[in-house]
């Protein structure tokens, strides 16, 4: 059974996460609608549906453990951006924002001895590890980029694979 700071914690991480999905959707729309940069509407799309998977996974263990899992009402996210770099930028800061929400996590879990969140969260605390180095990795790589037009294009043309290779999991 989840105590009730536990099942508060976890419901506002549900909220976290389906406003990450919602951002990168945000994102994805953006980028489609710019030319010659399908690379990363696909790589957002596809983000925004793994960030849809991690707030399913949450919903699935408040209620699993007797707790009653909340859909959240959202805001809308920041649609227009001002580049490319700007996407990768919020991306990264996204990312941060989530690891350390996760991190709190893990310690209420601790306090409240609630050794059961607590290994369901290491899944979350690997997964930000992770998503924390590909956002910094493509970050720094538009930075080398700046307005170089045919090295917006390889990037473009990369990201997939760049995910795909590095072994970015699909979940
Ligand atoms: Fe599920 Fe990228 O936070």
């Amino acid at each position: 059974m989840l105590s009730k700071p536990i099942q508060d914690a976890l419901n506002k991480q549900v909220q976290m996460e389906a406003e990450s999905s919602q951002a990168y959707l945000a994102m994805a729309s953006w980028s489609e609608i710019q030319p010659g940069l399908q690379g990363v509407t696909d790589f957002f799309y596809q983000q925004s549906d793994e960030e849809r998977s991690h707030m399913l996974k949450l919903i699935r263990f408040i209620n699993e453990r007797g707790g009653f899992a909340l859909t959240p009402a959202l805001e809308q996210p920041i649609v227009t951006f001002k580049s490319i770099k700007n996407v990768f930028d919020e991306f990264l800061k996204h990312e941060l924002k989530v690891s350390s929400s996760i991190n709190e996590l893990v310690h209420l879990s601790l306090t409240e001895k609630d050794y059961a969140t607590h290994n369901f969260l290491q899944w979350y605390v690997n997964e930000q590890m992770e998503e924390e180095r590909v956002a910094r990795t493509l970050t720094d790589k538009l930075q080398l980029v700046g307005d170089d037009k045919g090295g917006l294009y390889l990037f473009d043309r990369d990201i997939m694979n760049f995910r795909g290779a590095e072994g970015k999991k699909s979940q």
